[in-house]
């Protein structure tokens, strides 16, 4: 089969990555999909049950930072795009081992841009390296403001630090050799097959088994959070849309406090499970702040909407009653990813 166009998604067997993959393997079958994901604790093939079968779809289980594999997939799948998810994520990881991140998240994206560079061999035509960021990057914000895409970097975390790195990297080659890239930094994700060691998700699977709901320092930080299957469609719209060189902050509008949004999750799940209203908010349990704490995190993603007309399609009360629809529908994907790596991280983090 002849494939329209040959394209690398990094980091597939993840949460946003899976979303992603799920979306260009059911959307674009003229699209060949090649998901390289080196299955860390976070990665999980069961997020891709579902499409793994299909014609255009194809793992590669192999690590970033591997110059010799990633040049040997470049040739063999002759490919022309690069979707760039792969990372560490979890800022309290980053807290108790940054080395890890600046490897994969520093390290593996240089080696992805040079590698790509190579085998395109300047010839930088119909080619494309798309780098999917956050918006720590941008820092902490105080009561009032929004992250724009022209707000000075200023990370204050590990990982925000090598995420703001990595952009810096993709941004240099783009300058310098006319690289063919494109970055987004989106805020934060919800949605199925979130590892439960974010707060969403951990705050689902500590509900359903009556465990204490570990709210850092007051519960006053903010986030804004967005649908993950909105942000793999804005995903989906920059890769086709956005010119070369350029930079777009996706987020959902939708700002609130870690303990407003407990709050609301204790209610919809004593709902979905029939428990007496406020039962699971007794599970509130006020725990010693993340060090560094950013305070809040607001996105203005005005441009992506003015300029390529893409807008997040479910409000934050549906989304959240899917999300936890999906994790109630799938308590054997909670059991899985609930052993081995996670269980030690959960007993250092919170005990
Ligand atoms: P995740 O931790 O769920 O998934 C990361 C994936 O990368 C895993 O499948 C893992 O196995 C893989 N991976 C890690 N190191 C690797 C390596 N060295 N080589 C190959 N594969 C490797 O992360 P996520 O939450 O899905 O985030 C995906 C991307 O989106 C990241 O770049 C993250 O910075 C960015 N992002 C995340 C959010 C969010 O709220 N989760 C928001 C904005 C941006
Ligand atoms: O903003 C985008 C970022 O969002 C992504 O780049 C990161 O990859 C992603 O992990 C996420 O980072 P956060 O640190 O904001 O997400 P997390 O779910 O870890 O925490 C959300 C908020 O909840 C934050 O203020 C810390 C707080 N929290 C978190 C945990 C895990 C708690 O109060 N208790 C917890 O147990």
């Amino acid at each position: 089969m002849i494939f329209e166009r040959n394209i690398i998604i990094t980091g597939g067997a993840g949460f946003i990555g899976s979303h992603v993959v799920r979306l260009f393997v059911t959307k674009y079958p003229n699209y060949r999909i090649v998901n390289i994901d080196d299955l860390t604790y976070a990665g999980n093939l069961e997020n891709l049950l579902d499409i793994e079968a299909a014609e255009n779809y194809f793992f590669e289980k192999a690590n970033i930072c591997d110059a010799v594999r990633m040049r040997q997939i470049f040739e063999e799948y002759s490919i022309d795009a690069v979707i760039h998810l792969a990372a560490e994520s979890h800022v309290d990881r980053s807290i108790s081992n940054p080395l890890s991140f600046v490897q994969t998240n520093i390290v593996g994206t240089a080696n992805l841009l040079h590698i790509a560079k190579e085998a395109w061999q300047n010839a930088f035509d119909g080619k494309l390296f798309y780098h999917v960021s956050t918006d720590e990057v941008y820092g902490s914000l105080g009561d009032t403001g929004l992250f724009t895409e022209e707000t000075a970097y200023d990370p204050r975390s590990p990982y925000s630090a090598s995420k703001a790195a990595s952009d810096h990297l993709v941004r240099s080659f783009f300058h310098t050799y006319h690289f063919p890239a494109v970055i987004s930094n989106c805020s934060n994700n919800y949605g199925p097959n979130h590892f439960p060691e974010k707060l969403i998700p951990l705050s689902i699977n500590n509900i359903l088994n009556n465990k204490p709901l570990p709210i850092y320092g007051k519960g006053e930080n903010v986030r804004d959070w967005l649908y993950v299957v909105d942000h793999a469609s804005a995903i989906d719209t920059i890769y086709h849309q956005a010119a070369i060189g350029e930079t777009y902050n996706i987020g959902g509008h939708n700002e609130w406090k870690n303990i407003d949004l407990i709050r609301l999750l204790c209610k919809l799940m004593d709902e979905k499970l029939g428990r007496t209203a406020g039962a699971s908010e007794q599970l509130i349990t006020f725990v010693k702040d993340r060090a560094g704490h950013d305070l809040r995190y607001a996105i203005d993603s005005s441009k992506i909407q003015r300029e390529l007309g893409w807008t997040p399609s479910v409000t934050f009360e549906e989304g959240l009653s899917k999300t936890i629809d999906w994790y109630l529908a799938n308590p054997l994907w909670l059991e899985h990813v609930t052993s081995g790596d996670y269980l030690t991280y959960y007993n250092k983090q919170y005990h």
